[in-house]
């Protein structure tokens, strides 16, 4: 009987001491640089694994259902477009089907969402969740952003009507009124992603209802 109590707890000292090693390990590793922390660093395999599986995990658990606020028309659209183009485009991808310079500047990369409508230039990664266009998955991850990505959370700098838009317009991009096409191919892009020779970097969106920076329509949302 004692003999039994003192191994068991010989065995409780076992498993605190090869705990207390292994996390000593572990901080020998990552504070002598044994983890990467550069954005161009590819991640190994368990990174990998457990970023996806948390990544699904939390969006099957936590994305609420909400109803979408804006009505989708040429003006809206506008808007839409002229939000995604100054915020979006530089890491997704603009109106010239040229995908973003910046795409593969950040791990993971950013998905191009310029879909191939125009003699088949430009390319469409799609996104992770096989959705065409963001609905309100799109719309809670254009809000909250996404943790150890480049990707981030707009519901400082835009009000939700506005993502609202952003959203509905990346729903359409691919077959959107021939108005708001050609306002869109003439909205100036961030100076770092490619530009077409044709296009100039002065012109202003024709039509919208305001500004193309965030935050043009209502309070920034909670
Ligand atoms: C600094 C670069 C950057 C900017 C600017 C940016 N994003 Fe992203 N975005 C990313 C990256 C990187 C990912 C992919 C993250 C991942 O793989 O989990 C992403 C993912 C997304 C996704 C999820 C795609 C999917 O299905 O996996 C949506 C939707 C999205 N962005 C919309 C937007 C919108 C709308 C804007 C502008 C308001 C925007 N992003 C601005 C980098 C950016």
């Amino acid at each position: 009987m004692a003999n039994g109590r003192a191994g068991f707890w010989r065995g409780v000292l076992w498993v605190i001491l090869l705990e207390v090693l292994a996390g000593l390990g572990f901080y020998l590793f990552v504070s002598l640089g044994g983890l990467p922390m550069t954005a161009d660093a590819q991640p190994g395999a368990l990174e990998t694994w457990a970023a996806h599986v948390s990544m699904h995990g939390w969006l099957g658990h936590h994305v609420p259902h909400v109803p979408d606020t804006v009505a989708v028309n040429d003006q809206t659209l506008m808007h839409g477009a002229a939000l995604y183009q100054a915020n979006c485009a530089v890491c997704h991808g603009g109106a010239n089907y040229a995908p973003s310079e910046l795409r593969n500047g950040v791990y993971p990369g950013a998905p191009q969402f310029v879909h191939v409508n125009q003699e088949g230039h430009g390319e469409h990664h799609g996104g992770h969740h096989g959705h065409k266009g963001p609905d309100d998955f799109g719309y809670y991850i254009i809000k909250h952003g996404i943790r150890f990505t480049g990707m981030p959370a707009w519901k400082y700098s835009m009000s939700d009507d506005d993502i609202w838009s952003v959203v509905n317009f990346m729903q359409n991009m691919d077959h959107l009124p021939p108005d708001v096409q050609a306002a869109w191919q003439k909205m100036p892009m961030s100076p770092i992603a490619p530009q077409p020779a044709s296009m100039q970097m002065n012109s202003t969106p024709s039509g919208g209802s305001g500004s193309p920076t965030a935050s043009s329509s209502g309070s920034p949302a909670k």
